[in-house]
């Protein structure tokens, strides 16, 4: 019992993670329907330094970019046309000896619109062959179900997931794929950071601002956010009829939120702030909605309407593996003390003047991310599953055409060596996949200059650029990581 190991266990799955609607592109093509993230327009660059970018447009506002042509200031319809070039990214990512690619299914090719009756033939043709391919190159994929993804028309004509309606359109559309799909994805993720809802309401949960009643935007969110759990409820039965050894995790943003100073009230704000991640983990992992929750719902006028099936539901169909998403700490303080905010795509709060930040701002922790594992792992004894971390940052091009990117090296080694120490604090890792291993449209801002990746696009912000894929100094470095199972780094 003394024995403790460094070192990541043989079958660890190395690799990287992507979202559909920020690599596919083709956003027309082979009977694709519109969904949310095809009206996002880019960020200005100049409103980059303040603060959160998450746009919660009104039905006019939609309408409006429904009509804009200038296609360009939508980046996420073009992405990095994954769509025609995956082949080439594959042999890239099997070049650096991925063990596994987590992808996302645009819901739209599979149902246009969410309705329809009967799957588009030619979008499920499309994933088998992306799976296909995967698989010919020894890569086990990774498959999120929703990945910000909802179709444009259940967000415009139903109210999103504050509709309960919902649920039934995403089993069916769940349905199809995991029995489509049952022989080549063995793991399955249900929603990706389930807990984005309360900041997000319109890319995660189709929420549009004139849709919610009495503007109680926190009585909308939670209701959608119920509706999910009951949809990725009734994923996992579906994943666990249909699919043979399938393994299905819940996925949320992982946050750690420390204390301002040692005083018992910023003590007990962070762990407070601590339960905007685990409600989310809690309720999927344990089957339940937790206590805590019923204080906070009565102060904050939350009622949220449920049916006589969901306990049950809840209960029978808990998650596999607890999935999450890591990039950065944060710091809670009570209200008068409140200090200066740092900057973040989804959850954030106050600087940590311990921390140095990356060029968007957001505060660069590796220690956090064992503590953070520790947590989860503790919490829940379940395998866990790092599924998106990474620094985004400009990166230069030189002459030569080659880019030295020692910031992300040094990024993803201080991260990596933190993962080995949970490993030795008893944490079991089911695997890692880096965000963005090829350069994407960033989610919270749909720029091209923010880039994660290993391998470089030649593309910039205003859509401009040959597509030419170029490896980094990274690629070279993950390819050693991945061969050494994590001991050269
Ligand atoms: C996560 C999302 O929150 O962060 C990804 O799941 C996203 O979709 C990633 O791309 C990085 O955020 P951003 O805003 O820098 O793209």
């Amino acid at each position: 019992m003394n024995h403790f190991n460094l070192s990541f266990p043989k079958d660890f799955l190395w690799g990287g993670a992507t979202a559909a609607n920020q690599i596919e592109g083709a956003y027309n093509i082979g009977g694709k329907g519109l969904s949310v993230d095809d009206v996002l327009e880019r960020i200005n660059p100049k409103d980059r330094d303040k603060g959160l970018h998450l746009p919660f447009p009104s039905s006019t506002d939609i309408k409006e970019a429904l009509e804009n042509q200038e296609s360009r200031h939508f980046p996420k319809r073009y992405g990095i046309d994954f769509y025609h070039r995956y082949k080439e990214d594959i042999a890239l990512f099997k070049e650096m000896g991925f063990k596994t690619f987590r992808i996302s299914i645009a819901w739209t090719r599979i149902f246009p619109n969410g309705i329809e009756a009967e799957p588009n033939e030619a979008g499920l043709a499309f994933y088998d062959d992306l799976l296909d391919e995967l698989l010919y190159n020894d890569i086990q994929p990774i498959v999120t179900l929703s990945h910000y993804e909802m179709p444009l028309h259940l967000s415009m004509e139903y109210g999103g997931w504050t509709n309960r309606k919902v649920i039934d359109y995403f089993v069916r559309y769940a349905e199809t794929v995991l029995d489509r799909y049952k022989k080549k994805v063995k793991y399955w993720i249900t929603f990706n950071e389930i807990n984005s809802i309360l900041m997000s309401p319109f890319i995660s949960g189709g929420i549009l601002s004139d849709q919610v009643k009495d503007d109680h935007v926190l009585q909308a969110t939670y209701q959608a956010a119920h509706h999910q759990f009951i949809a990725s409820a009734l994923a996992v039965e579906a994943c666990h009829r249909l699919v043979p050894d399938g393994q299905i995790g819940c996925m949320v943003l992982g946050m750690i939120n420390y204390p301002n100073s040692p005083h018992p009230e910023d003590v007990l704000a962070a762990f407070q702030d601590q339960h905007k991640t685990f409600f989310f983990t809690d309720v999927q992992v344990r089957g339940h909605y937790p206590a805590y929750m019923n204080r906070f719902f009565a102060e904050h006028g939350v009622r949220i309407e449920t049916q006589p099936d969901d306990a049950a539901i809840l209960q029978n169909n808990l998650v596999d593996f607890v999935s999450l998403s890591y990039y950065m700490s944060t710091v809670a303080a009570r209200p008068e003390t409140a200090g200066e905010q740092a900057a973040g795509n989804i959850l954030t709060n106050m600087k940590n003047p311990y921390l140095s930040a990356s060029d968007w701002g957001w505060q660069i922790d590796p220690v956090g991310l064992r503590t953070l594992l520790n947590m989860f792992y503790e919490r829940y004894e379940k395998p866990l599953f790092i599924v998106e971390n990474g620094l985004g940052a400009f990166d230069k091009v030189e002459e030569d055409g080659r880019i030295h990117d020692q910031y992300r090296i040094n990024y993803l080694k201080q991260h990596i060596e933190q993962m080995k120490e949970a490993i030795g604090d008893g944490v079991e890792l089911l695997g890692y996949t880096s965000w963005g291993p090829i350069d994407l449209v960033s989610f919270s801002t749909s720029e091209m200059s923010k880039r994660y990746g290993f391998i470089h696009v030649d593309l910039d912000d205003e859509g401009n650029g040959t597509l030419k894929r170029r490896r980094k100094d990274s690629f070279y470095w993950y390819k050693k990581v991945i061969a050494s199972n994590g001991e050269n780094l």
